[in-house]
């Protein structure tokens, strides 16, 4: 077990920082899987995704090495219907690989977890921390804890790359999943202005996009569609801790009316209309949209 990120002080701190360390250290088993798993497992995961062999492997390597933190109490991911428990105190969501259309083309890939206090399905109010790996060019991995924001590069070590990751307060890029014709007519006028503003960076895999929004500031959004006004990206996986950490680097996130992190799902796997980014940019889509 590699050092930990940071030093721990109470028994919940402890197994934070545990759950992070263990996630680190299985970036690459998680890069082995997307490079050797490629093929369509011919399942549907329960959100209704068609899963690849490597959602499936990733799934089961983080089960396995989660639950086996001392502090954990249950694992839940998008992959699977029902919560996996243990005796523990600490929650651990996660989507365990995101954006794995990507997966064929090479594109961006990463995982998403939060840690919460409560047994999902749970309010965003309830997460502890929260973090993403990208496995792009190198492997990183931003971790959003004690209201404070780190990048780190991981390798043979782990270096922290920013330790004060903040949006920065000019917007430059902008990202919006779904496709022109089935936004709402408020999404696609909002989305029409924002277009000659900024610059698009969208490739597929929500980790990635949204780390460009907190390099260079922007905004990214899946939203309500016409034919599905849920949107597509998943509360508790997906939705609450990329709010969790957006927020933390000081932008907001909304659902079209409010914080993402205030909604309360009562369905593990329900979706979320979601807009994260700098925080003129959502007061402006909630003004202008009043979804
Ligand atoms: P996942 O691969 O975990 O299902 O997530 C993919 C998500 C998100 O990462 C990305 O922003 C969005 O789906 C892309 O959706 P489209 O393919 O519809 O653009
Ligand atoms: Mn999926
Ligand atoms: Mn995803
Ligand atoms: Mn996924």
């Amino acid at each position: 077990m590699s050092k930990s990120l940071d030093a721990p002080a109470t028994q919940a701190d402890r197994t934070v920082a545990q759950v992070i360390d263990t996630i680190a250290d299985a970036a690459s088993d998680v890069r082995t899987a997307i490079a050797t798993e490629r093929e369509h497992s011919g399942t549907v995961n329960p959100s209704g995704d068609e899963q690849l062999a490597a959602d499936l492997r990733a799934d089961e390597l983080f089960e396995e090495r989660i639950l086996g933190i001392d502090g954990v109490a249950t694992y839940a991911s998008e992959e699977r219907e029902e919560v996996a428990t243990s005796d523990g105190r600490l929650h651990v969501a996660m989507d365990p690989l995101d954006g794995s259309s990507n997966l064929e083309p090479n594109s961006g890939m990463g995982t998403i977890f939060g840690v919460y206090s409560e047994r999902p399905p749970t309010t965003g109010r309830n997460l502890l921390a929260a973090g993403f790996v990208i496995y792009g060019p190198v492997t990183s991995m931003v971790v959003a804890r004690d209201g404070r924001v780190k990048e780190y590069v991981l390798g043979d070590d782990r270096r922290v790359v920013d330790d004060d990751v903040t949006v920065p307060e000019d917007p430059t890029v902008f990202g919006f999943g779904g496709g022109v014709d089935s936004w709402t007519d408020d999404f696609r006028t909002f989305a029409e202005e924002i277009r000659r503003e900024l610059k698009l960076r969208y490739g597929g895999a929500m980790i990635a996009d949204i780390n460009q929004v907190l390099t260079y500031g922007g905004i990214f959004a899946y939203p309500a569609l016409q034919s599905r006004p849920e949107g597509k990206l998943r509360l508790q996986f997906e939705g609450q801790p990329m709010a969790y950490i957006v927020e933390a680097a000081g932008g907001r996130s909304s659902n079209g009316e409010q914080s993402l992190l205030d909604l309360n799902p009562d369905e593990l796997h329900e979706r979320t209309p979601l807009h994260l980014g700098n925080a003129s940019l959502i007061d402006r889509l909630e003004s202008e949209t009043g979804q």
